[in-house]
């Protein structure tokens, strides 16, 4: 899952055209200042190629990441000049610092495989949030919100550097997980057309999987409904 710099490449191209990075920094931001209004700091945990951090970063004194994959931290670290950007597994790892706010968006939680790893990583998350800090995390889907044999299929043209991108992806449910198999067609002017295809496995986690991961890391804990098909947030607040 995006250790090839190209990998990282189509994900950046694809999802700054797919997803509304800064909407969803801005309601993020919301959320975590009608709980903590003074929050000045914040920690992205599977930042990505760094695309939110960004967004994030107009809105709160001082940024940071978190991210598995050096491809993906890659294009982080060449969006964000003078963000640290930490090399690090969600369920493990540790700053040596606390954050007045820690987010981690777009389902990343998903691609642990068990409830334990769920536990780990919020734990790990709580762990870096200082006394009244917010954890914001997007779930994946619960079991009974997955929509099974779903296709999705994007198209784009990144007009300055002449790239094309196609995107065909089937999700399948194998027990308590999605299995989402990706096609991608790309297309530059140097190279041509050339085709990647991925499996993806996210776990289908309970909502009281969730609640409960959350409320043993010492969060007091609240679902929030953000409507039109998305995940939502849980959100806990360090007591
Ligand atoms: C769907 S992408 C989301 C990236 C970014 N948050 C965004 O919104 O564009 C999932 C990210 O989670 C990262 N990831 C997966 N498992 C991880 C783990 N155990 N620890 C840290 N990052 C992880 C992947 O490398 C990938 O960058």
């Amino acid at each position: 899952m995006y250790e090839s710099d190209r990998a990282a490449e189509i994900y950046d191209l694809l999802y700054q055209d797919r997803k509304d990075y800064a909407g969803e920094a801005a309601r993020v931001t919301e959320l975590i200042r009608e709980r903590k209004p003074d929050a000045a700091t914040l920690l992205d945990v599977a930042c990505g190629t760094g695309i939110h951090l960004a967004a994030f970063a107009k809105h709160f004194d001082e940024v940071a990441g978190l991210e598995l994959s050096e491809s993906m931290a890659a294009r982080a670290s060449r969006r964000l000049s003078g963000v640290p950007l930490h090399h690090g597994d969600m369920r493990t790892f540790e700053l040596g610092r606390q954050f007045d706010s820690v987010v981690c968006m777009f389902s990343s939680i998903g691609y642990l495989a068990t409830v334990d790893d769920l536990r780990h990583a919020v734990r790990a998350m709580s762990r870096h949030l200082a006394t009244g800090g917010v954890l914001a995390v997007e779930p994946w889907y619960f079991p009974d919100t997955f929509i099974p044999n779903y296709v999705s299929t994007h198209a784009l043209k990144s007009g300055d550097q002449g790239q094309g991108i196609a995107r065909v992806a089937h999700s399948t449910l194998e027990g308590d997980t999605t299995r989402m198999e990706i096609h991608y067609l790309f297309c530059d002017t140097e190279t041509g057309i050339q085709h990647r295809s991925e499996v993806d496995r996210l776990t289908l986690f309970s909502r009281a999987a969730y609640t409960q991961a959350f409320q043993d890391s010492g969060l007091e804990t609240e679902y929030v409904d953000t409507g039109k098909g998305s995940p939502g947030f849980f959100l806990g607040v360090r007591k």
